[in-house]
């Protein structure tokens, strides 16, 4: 069996967290391959919402193995408080949740350091969620990094006050006061860390490729999106990992050769939460009215998400980085009001040049998307089949595919689990 991979094609919260807990029944294991709590994965079901930030969103289903893989750097604070959540449902995931002995951990003072690099950037800030993702991937990649699997070790409290005291330097240069918080917040990471001595902290990339050999199903599930990518993304307005399907190979111990089909999870319009380049992004009543229908709030910080129009060019270079082959498209009920629907199919460069790539210096130069208007199914979309959406739909679902060249196969409705649409696997010739 191979792994199939469901990612964001954006700039993350695609809704990426309601197609897996959707999609989760079909498989045995779900799996986070990178990023950590500055993700925010929402699932709706039987009127409840739930945000998930560092568990897998096959949580809420049964017989399901959730793995949170080495990929992922993990905040021991913040996932006590998600499982702890969970109890209230009859959820016990002392039985089906696996962390990677690998997964680096999150220490309360790389947070800290989040705070002072951006503060010291000043408007150039990255507009980070200030989780410490940044600070912990350095310090994995400078070899420094205390892993999950560390925590039962004897001489863990003296490595992790070595490291600490790294932190404390930096920040002093940063000219930071850390005084007042370190210390509860240093209390707090030692109980979480007690807390999760009853979970399974294991080789998870084993159970991974133990369970391809038996047959079994395995969906790793992305997070962030595709133009967050710390290589492919619009650096530096990015955030620290491979959010791209690679990063489920390095993020599980998956060989390439095992991965499957690339689920990729767009929004039928474009949003942006955090500061950096956004071509199509709109300041009229159009984007007002997306971020108030889609509700374009963060799941993870609550800021407001900046809204526009879909971006084709964008999409498909995250299409081509990725292999993604099959499309989902998501939150098209938001876009039930408007009578004109647009996409952008090239840019234009401050000298008139015309581009259908993602240009290099999207972060400094400014790009002119060039439209195409469609004309809006302007109802309200109830049917459970493709063949019955309004035609204006449909026509905006068969332009989106002869671009990209790739099958649209699910379109999701509305937040809810039950609101979502899919139609068998369909090859699209190019
Ligand atoms: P993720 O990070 O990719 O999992 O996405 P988020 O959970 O951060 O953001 C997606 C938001 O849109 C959440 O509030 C979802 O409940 C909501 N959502 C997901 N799909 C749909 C949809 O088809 N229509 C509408 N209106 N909302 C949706
Ligand atoms: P999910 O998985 C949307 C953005 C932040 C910021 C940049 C860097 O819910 O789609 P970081 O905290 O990683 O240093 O922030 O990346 N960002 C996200 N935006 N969805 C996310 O995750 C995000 N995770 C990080 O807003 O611009
Ligand atoms: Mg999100």
């Amino acid at each position: 069996m191979k792994v199939d991979v469901l990612l964001g094609l954006q700039w993350g919260d695609e809704g990426k967290g309601k197609i897996v807990d959707f999609l989760a029944p079909h498989y045995d294991i779900v799996a986070r391959f990178q990023g950590g709590p500055n993700a925010g994965h929402t699932l709706e079901f039987d009127g409840i919402k739930h945000v998930l930030h560092q568990i897998p969103s096959g949580i809420f289903r049964e017989n399901i193995q959730n793995v949170i893989g080495n990929g992922v750097v993990l905040d021991p604070v913040i996932l006590k408080k998600e499982l702890e959540a969970l109890k209230q449902f009859n959820i016990d995931p002392r039985k089906n949740l696996f962390i990677s002995e690998k997964a680096q951990l999150i220490l309360p003072t790389h947070a800290l350091l989040d705070a002072a690099y951006e503060k010291a950037k000043g408007s150039s800030k990255i507009g980070s969620t200030l989780k410490g993702i940044g600070p912990t991937y350095q310090d994995k990649i400078a070899r420094l990094g205390l892993r999950a699997g560390d925590i039962k070790s004897a001489d863990f409290k003296k490595k992790y006050e070595a490291l600490r005291d790294q932190h404390k330097t930096i920040l002093e240069f940063y000219d930071f006061d850390y005084s007042d918080v370190l210390a509860e917040k240093e209390n707090l990471f030692f109980e979480a860390l007690e807390y999760l001595q009853a979970f399974k902290i294991t080789s998870t990339e084993y159970l991974i490729n133990q369970a391809l050999n038996e047959g079994k199903r395995v969906l790793a599930e992305g997070a962030q999106g595709s133009l967050l990518d710390i290589d492919f993304g619009s650096y530096p307005f990015v955030t620290s990992s491979n959010t791209m399907a690679a990063g489920a190979c390095t993020g599980l111990g998956v060989a390439p050769k095992n991965i499957g089909e690339v689920f990729g999870v767009f929004k039928a319009y474009c949003t942006r939460v955090g500061s950096g380049p956004f071509p199509t992004e709109l300041f009229d009543e159009d984007g007002k009215q997306m971020a108030k229908i889609g509700n374009e709030f963060g799941a993870t910080t609550g800021r407001p998400r900046r809204c526009g129009w879909l971006d084709l060019p964008a999409l498909q270079y995250a299409c081509m980085i990725n292999g993604v082959t099959q499309l989902y498209m998501m939150k098209a009920d938001v876009l039930n009001s408007f009578e004109t629907i647009k996409f952008a199919t090239a840019y234009q460069d401050e000298a008139g040049q015309q581009t259908t790539q993602m240009p290099y210096d999207v972060a400094i130069q400014k790009y002119d998307p060039i439209y195409v208007e469609n004309k809006g199914w302007a109802q309200e979309v109830k049917s459970d089949s493709f063949e019955q959406f309004p035609q204006a739909l449909q026509n905006y679902i068969a332009k989106v595919e002869e671009y990209l060249h790739i099958p649209i196969n699910l379109v999701s409705l509305g937040p809810d689990r039950t609101q979502t649409v899919r139609r068998e696997s369909r090859q699209i010739s190019s």
